[in-house]
Order: structure tokens, then C-alpha cells, then sequence
């Protein structure tokens, strides 16, 4: 004769004081459900026997809509999850026991990320975690506002190069590789280059420079500079000097040009 041991235990708590009760939860092959009532909410823990790990929600719980948040858990053989690796291949495919170890392996072009073996605990967990099998290539990269890159082949190896709009300047890493899944470096990104400062008019001359080379009038701009330099009591000899300065735009313009 063959027997399967299956516990099945479930220990109920009521709330005394409610009308309702939550309905009866089904047994558990290879575990139980223990319940219990914290703060007037009636929680299911779930327990699988050793060699068995829980499929399913481990904690349930019963709230004033008489109703389980979510179906009965399942315990199945093994006392870990089977250890999936996708692109990859662990040592076991499960079942696997308590204490059991196990290594992986990745597939060709795609490179391990995280630790290259694991154990099953007591407690049905792997430790160190599961590990992933991370693609060589690498996804299109990012641009940064106002940026661009150039080139097309994204795969391992695979170098392109970051550009910035005009009047940006790039501050970080111009040229970048794919190695191993990932772009070298961080993506780069564009700054607004900052233009030099109008040079402040100093003195009340400079003032009335300034505000000649403002104005688009050409007339306009020289009766005002004229009246400026009368009222601020300049001489012909500062004239003479500033006139030397800015020779180029302003006496030219002058001379070119012939008012009505
Ligand atoms: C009770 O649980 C259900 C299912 O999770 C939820 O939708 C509902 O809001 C809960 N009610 C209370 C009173 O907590
Ligand atoms: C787990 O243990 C059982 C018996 O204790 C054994 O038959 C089985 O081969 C073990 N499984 C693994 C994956 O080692
Ligand atoms: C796991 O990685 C270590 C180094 O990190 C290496 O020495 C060992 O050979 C690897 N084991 C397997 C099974 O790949």
C-alpha cells in the first residue's frame, strides 16, 4: 500500500461578534492554512510542507465584504520554485530539494547579470536570487532635449555619436560603444550656450552711443544723440574720441546717409 501524506489542517477563528463570517476556506494538499484574526480582519497564511513551494497568494484575507481577496493558494513539489532562466539554462529544471545548488548558464550573445549559482533555503526562496540572461546588443539609445545621435547599428560593438542643435553645446560623452547590453557611458546632455552680455553704457556718452546704435532710424538716432550730448554738456572732444572708437559703424553711417 502506498500513502500520500497530505495535512489537512485548517484552524478557523470566527469573529464572534459578526453576523457574517468568511466562508470556509478548501484544504491545502502538502501545507496549510493557518487563520487567524488581526484588528477585525481575518487573515489565511498558507505553509507548504518541505519538499513543496507555494503557487499562489501566501496571505489571504477576509474583510467586511465576507469575501477571500484572492483564490486558494496551491503547494507544489519541489521544494523551490523550479529556477527559470530565460536565454539561459540552469544546472535543474526542478523538482529540486531543500539545500539543493545550482549554477547557470546563458546562451551565446547574452551575458549573465547577477550571481552564476544559487541554493534553495528552508524557507523556499533561492539565495543568492535568480540571476537574468541580458541580450550583448543594446536597445536604440536615448536623446538628450535639444540632441540627436548618429548611427544605426545598435548590437555589441556598435559605436555611435551624440550631436546637440545650434546654439547648444554637448557636455558629456560625445562617442559611445554597445558593451555587454549597455552604452558606455551616460547620456550626454545639451546645454543652451549662453551668449556674452550687452557691455553696460557707462558713462552719459556711452548712454547716448548705446541708444543710438539702438535705434533702427537712422535720422531719428542722430538727432536724439545730438540732443543727448547737448544736454549732458559733452564736448567736441569727446566726440572726436568716442568717434575714433566706433569709427566703423557709426561715422560710415553718418556720411551715407542724408536726412530730410
Ligand atoms: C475587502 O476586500 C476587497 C477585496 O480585496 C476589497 O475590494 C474591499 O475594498 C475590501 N473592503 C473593505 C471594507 O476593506
Ligand atoms: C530530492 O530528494 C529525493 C529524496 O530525498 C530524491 O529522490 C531526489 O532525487 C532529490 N531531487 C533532487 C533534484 O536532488
Ligand atoms: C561562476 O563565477 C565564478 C566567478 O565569478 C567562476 O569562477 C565560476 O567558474 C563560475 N561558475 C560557473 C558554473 O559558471
Amino acid at each position: 500500500m502506498f500513502f500520500w501524506f497530505v495535512c489537512y489542517l485548517v484552524v478557523v477563528w470566527l469573529i464572534s461578534a459578526s453576523d457574517e463570517s468568511c466562508p470556509e476556506l478548501p484544504s491545502v494538499e502538502n501545507g496549510i492554512i493557518v487563520i487567524k484574526e488581526v484588528e477585525g480582519q481575518i487573515l489565511g497564511t498558507c505553509l507548504c510542507i518541505k519538499g513543496y513551494h507555494l503557487v499562489g497568494e501566501k496571505t489571504l484575507f477576509c474583510n467586511a465584504s465576507v469575501e477571500w481577496n484572492a483564490p486558494v493558494p496551491t503547494c507544489h513539489l519541489g521544494h523551490c520554485p523550479d529556477p527559470v532562466l530565460v536565454n539561459g539554462e540552469p544546472s535543474s529544471l526542478g523538482p529540486v530539494n531543500v539545500s539543493d545548488k545550482i549554477t547557470f548558464k546563458c546562451n551565446e550573445d547574452y551575458i549573465l547579470k547577477g550571481s552564476n549559482w544559487s541554493q534553495c533555503l528552508d524557507d523556499h526562496t533561492w539565495m543568492p536570487p535568480l540571476p537574468v540572461c541580458k541580450s550583448r546588443d543594446c536597445g536604440p539609445p536615448g536623446s538628450p532635449a535639444h540632441g540627436y545621435f548618429e548611427g544605426r547599428d545598435f548590437n555589441s560593438g556598435s559605436t555611435i555619436t551624440y550631436h546637440c542643435e545650434d546654439k547648444y553645446h554637448l557636455v558629456g560623452t560625445r562617442n559611445q560603444q554597445c558593451v555587454d547590453g549597455e552604452w558606455s557611458s551616460a547620456l550626454p546632455i545639451c546645454e543652451l550656450i549662453q551668449e556674452a552680455p550687452k557691455p553696460i553704457p557707462q558713462t552719459a556718452f556711452e548712454k547716448a552711443l548705446f541708444a543710438f546704435q539702438e535705434n533702427k532710424e537712422l535720422c531719428k538716432a542722430i538727432e536724439n544723440f545730438v540732443q543727448r550730448l547737448k544736454e549732458n554738456d559733452l564736448t567736441m572732444e569727446e566726440l572726436k574720441y568716442s568717434l575714433e572708437k566706433k569709427k566703423a559703424e557709426l561715422e560710415a553711417k553718418m556720411l551715407s546717409w542724408h536726412c530730410n
